[in-house]
Formats: C-alpha cells, structure tokens, sequence
C-alpha cells in the first residue's frame, strides 16, 4: 500500500512545534510495518535541505489565479529519515527559510497542494492513500473529487485527514477563489463555512476518515473548536482518534546524545541527578530543590499568560525551596513578563526565550516535573518525552493530557493533574509537587511507573494502518 502524508511540517527538515514530531516519525514506523509511506512536504531553505543530496524527480507549472508558477519536485536521496520525502520547490512561493507567518501563506499553501496533485496527476503512481495533515492541506480531498481536473486520476484513492489543531482554520475569503483549478459548481458549497472558504471545515466534509491525535480531543471537537462544533458533531461517524506516539529513537534516554547522563528505566536515579546537576550548572541554580520546567510555544492554548503570576506566587510561597526554568517563545508581553521574573528570583527562576531542541532535550532529563496548563491539547507531546525520561509531568485535564496522565493519587498514578487552567490551579498542583519531592521513595516509584510506559508509535501506527486497510478494501 503507497501512502503519502502532506503536511507543513516535518522533523528534522522544518519544526515548528509536534505536527513536525508527528510526520517525522509515523511514516517511519509504518515503512517498518511494511507499508510504503512518503512524506511531502513544501521546499524550506533550511539546515536538512542545505546538507542532504536530492534529486529533481519533476517539473511542470502551474496556474495561481492568472499567474503561472513553475514548480519542481525534489526527492531526498538515500531516504535518510527511514521514508521518502519529498519538497515541492516553487521559485517565488516555496523557496523560503521559515514555516509560517508570511503574507502570502495562503498562495504558499494553494500552490503546495495543486502542485502534489498536478505531480502524481501526470506520474505513473497511483496511490492508495492520500494522508493529509491540519488545514494547510485541507483543500486535497475536495479537489480530487470536485476538480475535472483531477477525478478521474484520484477516483480509487482514499483519503484520511488528521486534525493536530482544530483552533487553526485556514479560512480565506472567496476573492481567492479563482485560485482553484475549474471546480464542480453543485458542490462548491463544500468549500465554505460561514461565508468564507474554510479548507479545514471543507476537508471534514469531504475526506473518507478524520482522525483527532487522541480520543478525548475527538470529543472535544464537538464542543471546541472554534466555530466547527456543529460540523463536527454532524460528521462525527467518519472521526477516529487515535493517540499519537513518540519516536522512541529520537527520544530515548539510553541514547540521547544531547543530554549529559544516561537514565536507566529500571534504576533512574542517578541518571536523573547528573542531568540536574548540569542543566542546574548551566542556569546557575542549585539542584538541591525540586526543580520545575515549562517548554512550549507562548501562546493562549498552552496556557502560557498564566505562568508569570503562577510562578511569581509560587516562588514567593516556597521561596528558595523549589526552582523553575521555562524555554518558549511566543507573544510578546507573556515573553517581557516571564523575563523580568529573572531579576526578581535570580536563585530560583530563568527563562530562555526562543527555540533550542538541544535544550529542551536537556530540560526533559533533567528537571524534576514538567507543567503543562493548557486550555486546549490535542495530544501533547510534551508529557510522554517527560515520562520516558523519568519527569514527572503536572498538567491540565484537558484533550490528550486526561488520555496520557494519571494522577498520583489514584490507582496507578504517576502524574498531578488539574482541572482548571487558572493560576490557582497551578500553584495548588506545584505545592504538591513540593511535598512529593520530599518523599524521595514515592518520587522514585513514580519514576520508574512512568519509565516503564509505552507510548511509542509501534500501536498508533497499526491503527492507522488498520484505518487505511478499512478504506481501500471499499472499492
Ligand atoms: P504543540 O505542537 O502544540 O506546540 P506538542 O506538545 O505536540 O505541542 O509539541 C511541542 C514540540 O515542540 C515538542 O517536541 C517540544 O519539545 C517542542 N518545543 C516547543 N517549544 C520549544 C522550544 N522553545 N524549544 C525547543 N523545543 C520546543
Ligand atoms: C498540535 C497540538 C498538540 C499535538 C501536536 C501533534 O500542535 O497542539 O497537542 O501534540 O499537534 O499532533
């Protein structure tokens, strides 16, 4: 079976958060189980690119609106990442360094998708499965179904939706239409929701099977998701959640080596403690208190405009007993507030602004818990890093964090959860956090419990495997 998963990003050629995470490892595991997956993704002039050969395997052009672009199909060589990838190159539109936030996104994103479909149009292949990743690839399932241009070619192939956030919508008003190909006019209402043309709204409506990145977000949906509850709702028969699992090569604490000290699942005491010793070396604080970290974009979702007061109170609360480092980026008045925290704790507390995978590799060893206050978590990657490296992660009941964390106080526990994403929540569950650390015993049963989970994507892969399978033997 030939899949090939669309999508923004990818780790380790573009990441900007766990979409990457997620289409850098799945298609890896599901090429070990024996399926043929290929990943696509657009041209990013960045590190990966820069040192991998690739070859030109296509050219052609294409129309945007009355604009002709041409485009070129770039394959990576020796399949490094343990699948095919693939960049589409469009001088112009797809030559860039970053991911998102240029003004004409929009136009990025079009072009990315009539050049895939323009691609396999004109090759030999036919592929089984088309596997699209949020909506900056919503548009694929409704134009190869309701563009002449496409439907004969994509008339066998299935297609399959992923939804990692349903917040984002990608909606666009109808002046760009004419940036689509000539479409079937009796179903370009499948295009729009609430007057405007909505690809992520579009591809819940018109792809075979959706998926959420786990069972609780898929409910989730139905009552959050930024004005799509309805759909959702409606639509809810063709939705599968399926939770998302880690590359366990990339994160494995035996192996990793961009932290100092090995953590042994069985035994992770001591490996915890150098890896608190270096990381509380490198920031200038002591490791003798229970140290706490956030690692995550700065924005509203993940809670972040929490965190100053939440940790202001908290560190005055337990002043000098307990440490926090936090690594993010994001809006700016959460980034000023967070920073001048470090002059008003400078034993206790430091921030890093900015992106740093190495860091957060480091922060992952080496501290003692990890918060996560979101509003909305889809899956969270986050928490599953900390637990196969021994920290003990503090988060929101909410989407993927109620499916991943248990709390320590209930049969089987290994984490703290909360309820609600308010400051007092927060410094509620870092005081527990404070009299765990006490008890060094329960801290280390904890540890290993937590070690000793498998949220690899050996399982996930097979479901989606399995939801593939349930496609196409419907012919
Ligand atoms: P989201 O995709 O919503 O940001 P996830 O929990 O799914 O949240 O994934 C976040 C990913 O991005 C993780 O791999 C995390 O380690 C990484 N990450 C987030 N912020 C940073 C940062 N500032 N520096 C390094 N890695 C980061
Ligand atoms: C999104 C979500 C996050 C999820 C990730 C990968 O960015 O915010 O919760 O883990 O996608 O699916």
């Amino acid at each position: 079976m030939k899949v090939y998963h669309l999508a923004a990003e990818c780790y380790p050629v573009a990441k900007v958060g766990g979409l990457a995470d997620v289409v850098g490892a799945l298609p890896k595991y599901q090429t070990e189980a024996g399926l043929q997956a290929a990943v696509v993704l657009p041209f990013y002039n960045r590190k990966f690119v820069q040192e991998n050969e690739f070859d030109v395997v296509f050219e052609a052009s294409t129309l945007l609106g009355k604009k002709r672009y041409e485009f070129e199909i770039w394959k990576e060589r020796a399949d490094t990442l343990g699948f095919e990838l693939y960049l589409i190159y469009v001088p112009g539109l797809l030559d860039r360094q970053e991911v998102y936030m240029y003004p004409d996104e929009r136009e990025q994103f079009i072009i990315f998708q009539l050049a895939f479909l323009d691609w396999i149009n004109w090759s030999q292949q036919r592929p089984d499965v088309i596997h699209c990743h949020d909506h900056h690839v919503g548009l694929i399932p409704f134009l190869m179904k309701h563009s002449a241009l496409y439907s004969k070619k994509y008339a066998k192939t299935k297609t399959v939706f992923t939804i990692h956030n349903g917040q984002y919508h990608g909606a666009f008003n109808y002046d760009k239409f004419d940036y689509l190909p000539e479409v079937d006019m009796n179903f370009a209402g499948l295009l729009d929701w609430q007057g405007a043309i909505n690809p992520l709204a579009c591809a819940i409506k018109c792809v075979d099977k959706y998926t959420a990145v786990s069972p609780s977000y898929l409910e989730e949906l139905t009552h959050s998701s930024n004005g799509l509850e309805y759909l959702f709702w409606l639509e809810h028969a063709k939705g599968k959640g399926i939770i998302n699992g880690i590359d366990t090569e990339v994160w494995n604490p035996f192996t990793d080596p961009m932290i100092k000290a090995k953590i042994y699942a069985k035994k992770p005491e001591s490996g915890k403690l150098a890896n608190k010793k270096a990381l509380c070396e490198r920031f200038g604080l002591s490791a003798d208190q229970p140290l706490i970290a956030f690692i995550g974009r700065l924005v509203g979702e993940k809670g972040a405009d929490l965190l100053p007061e939440a940790f202001s109170r908290s560190l005055q609360k337990h002043a000098g007993k307990v440490n926090i480092i936090m690594l993010g980026a994001g809006d700016k008045e959460t980034e000023t507030a967070l920073t001048k925290l470090n002059e008003i704790y400078p034993d206790n507390y430091k921030t890093y602004i900015g992106y740093n995978e190495e860091l957060a590799h480091q922060i992952y060893a080496g501290s003692d818990f990890l918060l996560m206050p979101s509003r909305v978590e889809p899956c969270g990657l986050n928490q599953l890093y900390s637990l196969r490296y021994g920290t003990l992660p503090i988060v929101r009941r909410t989407g993927g964090l109620i499916d991943t964390v248990t709390d320590f106080g209930d049969p089987n526990g290994y984490g703290i959860c909360f309820n609600n994403s308010s400051v007092n929540d927060i410094c509620y569950s870092i005081d527990r956090a404070v009299t765990l650390y006490k008890n060094t015993e329960q801290l280390d049963l904890l540890r290993k419990r937590m070690m000793a989970l498998d949220f690899s994507w050996t399982k996930s892969a097979k479901e989606y495997i399995m939801l593939y399978e349930s496609l196409t033997s419907i012919i």
